[in-house]
């Protein structure tokens, strides 16, 4: 398997200011992707939220498997952290996502109301890895009844700050990756969503992976999409999906790079089935 990484300086960078910045906020809530949970957290995110609430959003919800996606959410909510299913280009989720909000500050919300402060919003920060959503859902959730408001005492001047209601105000952060990767299945999860830049990957590679994981751990979703035989070898299946779709170089031989481009433009959109890469461990 090829080892990808990519931690361009602008990442390294907007780390630096969202440590400076959690300051300002009571909760981290960190956008993950559904089809790889685990490898779509960046490990970087507990430092940044260190001594706050925590929220994690499984987004693209309706692109994994649903069976997974109830899985992971009880996976996370045992290991103490409130987290819950949304597909961010999805109005209907605002409310959840503000109740889960106020629910993971319940702590912090009391706090406040024994100190007799009222009127103080909950302050968010929201995180997650390049891709993950993170512009949709402040969009769809905050819409055109958003105010922005810039300028707080003790806010860098320019920061964007998002009210959504009364109670509730978010961060919108760049989005970012780690320096590296130990586990070379976390790098391959994030190239297979999208979530890295396609132009330094190797696609062909990448899609034979993503072969392999479907063959194996989704059986029938390649045969039925593509009307082709399973029992063959990656580079087969590539060659075959080719041909099912066409996709010939001049003097009708199979162009592989093509085939790898589809298979994985498929993948990432769903249209070959609702897929999880990974299940949370036992
Ligand atoms: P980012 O700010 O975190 O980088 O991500 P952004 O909101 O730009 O979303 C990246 C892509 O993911 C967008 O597709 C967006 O429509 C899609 N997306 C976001 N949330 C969901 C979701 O819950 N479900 C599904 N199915 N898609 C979602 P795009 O504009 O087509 O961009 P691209 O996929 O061509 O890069």
């Amino acid at each position: 398997m090829e080892n990808y990484q990519w931690y361009p300086g602008h990442m390294a960078k907007a780390k630096k200011q969202m440590l400076a910045d959690q300051k300002l906020v009571d909760i981290v809530i960190e956008l993950t992707d559904a089809r790889a949970p685990q490898s779509g957290r960046n490990p970087d995110i507990d430092e940044i939220a260190r001594g706050r609430a925590r929220l994690i959003l499984l987004n693209k919800a309706d692109l994994a498997d649903e069976r997974r996606n109830a899985e992971w959410i009880a996976w996370y909510k045992k290991q103490g952290i409130e987290a819950a299913a949304i597909d961010a280009r999805r109005k209907k989720y605002k409310n959840a996502i503000i109740h889960a909000t106020m629910d993971a500050c319940h702590e912090k919300i009391e706090r406040d109301r024994k100190r007799g402060i009222k009127n103080r919003p909950i302050r968010a920060m929201v995180t997650g890895i390049p891709n993950v959503g993170k512009s949709t859902l402040i969009n769809s959730i905050a819409g055109k009844s958003a105010v922005k408001t810039g300028n707080k005492p003790g806010v860098t001047k320019g920061k964007q700050w998002i009210r959504l209601n009364h109670d509730l105000e978010l961060l919108d952060t760049p989005g970012i990756l780690w320096p590296k990767f130990d586990d070379p299945v976390v790098g391959r999860n994030l190239a297979m969503i999208g979530s890295m830049n396609d132009q330094i990957l190797n696609l062909d590679e990448l899609a034979l992976d993503l072969i392999r994981f479907l063959v194996s751990d989704y059986p029938g979703y390649l045969a039925q999409r593509y009307q082709i035989e399973e029992a063959l070898e990656p580079a087969a299946i590539l060659e075959s999906i080719g041909r099912s779709r066409n996709l010939l170089k001049k003097g009708a031989e199979i162009d592989y790079s093509r085939a790898a481009l589809l298979l994985l433009e498929e993948f990432r959109s769903g249209r070959i089935g609702r897929i999880t890469l990974e299940v949370p461990e036992s």
